[in-house]
């Protein structure tokens, strides 16, 4: 790919923060702008036709913080033309009728704003009883990591799901390539 990535992601206790850094990592810092919806004017995802979302869930299926106070600004962006691909954290053992709802909530507003949603996930290998994620039966709309029950599985769920998502993004630049 040769533009650049936009990652915007929010962060209590700072899990969501750390697999947003080993993604830019992986990615390589030239590849990725890294951005903290906590301090992210609405402006800045202007540019980025290929974004990545993170974000956790707390307190029954609710946004993480940050995201929660920009939910009305992220109404207000247009993302037609743009590639989304997004990850959440959350706990499917204690929080298991609320897992990542997050990423549903996120990402329903972003398909409804016109956004191309790629990078689903298989659910299989989760416990869990509910999840807004789950968007069709047995796949979450985006990855999810359980930092509280298995962290083991954290990097090795990251790397597959990044493989798959540049491939997504790479075959919509294909498309467009082609069509032009
Ligand atoms: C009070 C509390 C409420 C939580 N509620 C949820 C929830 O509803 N769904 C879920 O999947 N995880 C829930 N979690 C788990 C967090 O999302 C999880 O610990 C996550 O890794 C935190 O990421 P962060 O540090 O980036 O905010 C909750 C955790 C706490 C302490």
């Amino acid at each position: 790919m040769n533009e650049k990535i936009g990652l915007f992601y929010g962060s209590d206790t700072g899990n969501t923060e750390a697999a947003a850094l080993r993604i830019v990592e992986i990615l390589g810092h030239e590849n990725v702008d890294l951005y903290d919806i906590y301090d992210t004017k609405p402006e800045q995802f202007h540019s980025y036709r290929f974004i990545i979302i993170g974000l956790s869930t707390w307190h029954d299926g609710e946004l993480q913080s940050d995201w929660d106070s920009f939910f009305d600004d992220l109404k207000e962006i247009d993302f037609t033309g743009k590639t989304v691909a997004l990850f959440g954290l959350g706990d499917q053992v204690v929080y298991s009728h609320y897992f990542i709802d997050g990423v549903g909530i996120i990402g329903q507003q972003i398909y409804e704003n016109g956004g191309n949603i790629v990078g689903v996930w298989s659910t299989e290998g989760y416990g869990f009883d509910d999840s807004k994620a789950e968007f069709k039966k047995g796949w979450f709309l985006g990855l999810a990591l359980d930092e509280d029950n298995e962290s083991h599985l954290t990097e090795e769920r990251i790397i597959n799901w990044l493989d798959q998502v540049m491939q997504e993004f790479n075959d919509v630049n294909t498309e467009k390539e082609l069509k032009n």
